[in-house]
């Protein structure tokens, strides 16, 4: 999925969104509650994200809900954040299977305990025949692990290291690049999320704390996204004519 028009996304209608769900820990302290209870209500956010996706016709939805770096953060915090991944991966199946939401847990999994291994394995198997939105959970992932673990299958397999043999042993070699990123929590930056597949993507930054995030913020981020002009290094009538053609043009296959 090297490519860097994806033909699937129209103009007005990002094909995959991103979201760097930020904000769970202020939401909390705001309240005098302890940062966990922003964590747990970030889960009820992303459900209600799940299904804005569904109903507005966005097939591909790539969360952040752990980074490489939180593991840095006080021990109960990290322990809390396992045991609610399990605990959601667990319980969220069935509505999954009923909405047909197909799960991918991206991220590194070595280090990751028995118990999230299992219970991740049985989410991503269940859901693996649903087909209405692909859901990423990047969980314990970095883009910089993600480049240097695909870098790594290439040279383990004695592939020369080109863009597009990069690109297929990406974690989200599975679908294509997103089109809209939002960081919600009023921070500017990418945090090493998906610092690779961002490159062309759109970016919309929020002040609303995760848990706060609902179905007028997500069609605001949508309407910004609409009123884009995304040009990968062209000119406007380039992009014009481009858009008009079917499939992907050779000219906008980058070399
Ligand atoms: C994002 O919310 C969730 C995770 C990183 C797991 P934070 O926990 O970073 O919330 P803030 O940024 O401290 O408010
Ligand atoms: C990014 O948020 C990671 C997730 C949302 C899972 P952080 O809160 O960890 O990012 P920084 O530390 O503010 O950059
Ligand atoms: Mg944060």
């Amino acid at each position: 999925m090297h490519d860097l028009v994806n033909p699937e996304a129209s103009a007005a209608l990002p094909h995959h969104v991103a979201i760097v769900m930020d904000g769970n820990g202020r939401w909390a302290k705001q309240r005098f509650l302890p940062r966990v209870a922003g964590h747990k209500k970030g889960v009820d956010a992303l459900r209600r994200c799940i299904k804005l996706c569904s109903a507005r016709g966005v097939k591909v939805l790539s969360v952040f809900a752990f980074s490489s770096e939180n593991w840095r953060r006080p021990p109960d915090e990290v322990a809390y954040l396992m045991e609610l991944f399990t605990f959601v991966l667990r319980r969220e199946v069935p509505k999954m299977v009923a909405d047909g939401v197909q799960l991918h847990v991206v991220g590194e999994r070595e280090h990751l305990s028995d118990r999230i291994k299992a219970a991740l394995v049985r989410a991503e198997q269940a859901t693996a025949h649903c087909e209405r939105l692909v859901l990423n959970i990047c969980f314990n992932y970095g883009g910089r692990w993600d480049v240097v673990q695909a870098a790594n299958q290439l040279v383990q397999a004695q592939q020369p290291i080109t863009e597009a043999a990069l690109a297929s042993k990406l974690a989200l070699a599975h679908v294509p690049d997103p089109d809209l990123l939002i960081r919600t929590g009023a921070e500017h930056r990418l945090s090493n999320f998906l610092m690779w597949q961002c490159a062309y993507s759109e970016l919309y930054f929020s002040d609303v704390l995760w848990p706060d995030f609902d179905e007028a913020h997500f069609d605001q981020a949508l309407a910004s996204f609409a009123g884009r002009e995304r040009r990968f290094g062209m000119l406007p009538e380039q992009m014009a004519s481009a858009s008009t053609a079917s499939p992907t043009p050779n000219h906008l296959i980058p070399c």
